[in-house]
């Protein structure tokens, strides 16, 4: 696979991810992305000249999609509509882009018999109760909950399907929540970070004992690789680093790294629907194909995290104050 080309690489996992193969790999890597609000450019453009070339483009637009995926080995597809609250305000991009690009890939990579990796969410399996002993694993059934979950859900199955009736060589991955540098400001660590950087309290949506299971990123684009390079086709991996904490915990803690008072936040109008505990068993991954997580110390992580917002304020700022506004007239 030396010809690669990364739907959403200009999205905050789909950056890490194209980084991550142009130090790992000698690929050369092509970048479609419609550089949506969510996209970073300078994450790219940061990148050796000659490893990477953007294309700016839909991937539900089958004219910029199939000649593009004609000219590469395979196709690993991070682009997505990605952010919940935001799908619950207008889902109508999340079906866009969730559904219809990715149908739109699979019709191309099934006309030209290209490897396509799917990129997906823990979050079609719905959620558990925080009490349950159980995680999810790759035979838990699928009930999402939102507007983005569904489409994410719909998107795995069209994947399936388009691998069981066409005999299309794809492989899928479901993971947790990632953090790490250049998430957009309007997820959770973000935006806390960025709150406390500009003087503002965090805030957690209702009760804030919702769990979540965290990962960092550079983990994350090393279980694709890993899947690319040696999954099964047609085959499910779960990713996840045994991360389960609970909001408040994770807030309390950006509060202590950051010098603050542990209880300087505020609890905010809840998320509509809001998925109570998503957990990972990630077992398979571990036992077929020998991956591990590296970045196991989240404590760590996040002061890494702390500071790379605390420098890169050029970067969040421009975006910072319309996310705010929006969250307000949300009560958020
Ligand atoms: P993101 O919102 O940061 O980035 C998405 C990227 O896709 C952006 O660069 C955007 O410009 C691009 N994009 C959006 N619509 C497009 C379109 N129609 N055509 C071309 N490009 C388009 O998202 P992310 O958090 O990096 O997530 C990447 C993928 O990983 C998604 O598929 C998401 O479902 C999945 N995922 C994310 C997480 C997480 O915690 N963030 C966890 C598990 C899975
Ligand atoms: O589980 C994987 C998913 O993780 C990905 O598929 C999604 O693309 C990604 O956005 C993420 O979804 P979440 O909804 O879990 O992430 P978010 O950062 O929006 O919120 C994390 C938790 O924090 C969730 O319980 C809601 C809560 N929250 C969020 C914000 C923005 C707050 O309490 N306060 C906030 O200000």
């Amino acid at each position: 696979m030396h010809k690669i080309l990364v739907t959403g690489g200009a999205g905050f996992i789909g950056s890490n991810f194209v980084e991550h193969l142009v130090r790992e790999t000698d690929a050369s890597v092509s970048v479609l992305d419609k550089l949506t609000y969510a996209a970073n450019r300078e994450a790219i453009d940061a990148l050796p000249e000659g490893r990477v070339r953007l294309v700016v483009g839909d991937v539900a637009d089958a004219g910029t999609v199939d000649p593009l995926v004609a000219e590469h080995d395979a196709v690993v597809h991070f682009a997505a509509e990605s952010h919940n609250d935001n799908s619950l305000n207008d889902p109508s991009p999340f079906v866009h882009t969730n559904l219809v690009g990715t149908f739109t890939l699979l019709e191309a990579v099934r006309r030209h018999g290209t490897r396509f990796h799917h990129v997906s969410t823990d979050e079609v399996y719905g959620d558990l109760a925080l009490d349950d002993p159980e995680r999810f694993t790759e035979s838990t059934p699928y009930n999402p909950s939102s507007p983005y979950s569904s489409t994410k859900a719909g998107s795995d199955l069209l994947v399936r399907a388009w691998v069981r009736s066409f005999g299309v060589a794809a492989t899928l991955s479901n993971c947790s929540n990632n953090y790490g540098p250049y998430q957009h400001v309007e997820k959770f660590i973000p935006r806390q970070i960025t709150n406390v950087l500009d003087g503002r309290r965090p805030k957690l949506y209702g009760q804030g004992l919702n769990v979540r299971d965290w990962i960092h990123t550079e983990d994350h684009s090393r279980a694709v690789r890993t899947i690319l390079e040696d999954g099964k086709i047609g085959e499910t991996y779960l990713i996840g680093a045994d991360g389960e904490k609970n909001n408040r915990e994770v807030v309390e803690t950006i509060l202590e790294i950051m010098g603050q008072p542990t209880d300087a936040y505020d609890l905010v109008t809840d998320r509509p629907g809001h998925d109570l505990r998503y957990a990972i068993d990630s077992t398979k991954l571990r036992t077929e194909l020998g991956w591990e997580p590296r970045f196991t110390d989240f404590r760590a992580g996040l002061e890494a995290t702390v500071a790379w917002y605390r420098d890169h304020e050029e970067w969040w700022r421009p975006m910072k104050d319309s996310v705010e506004a929006r969250y307000a007239e949300a009560g958020q």
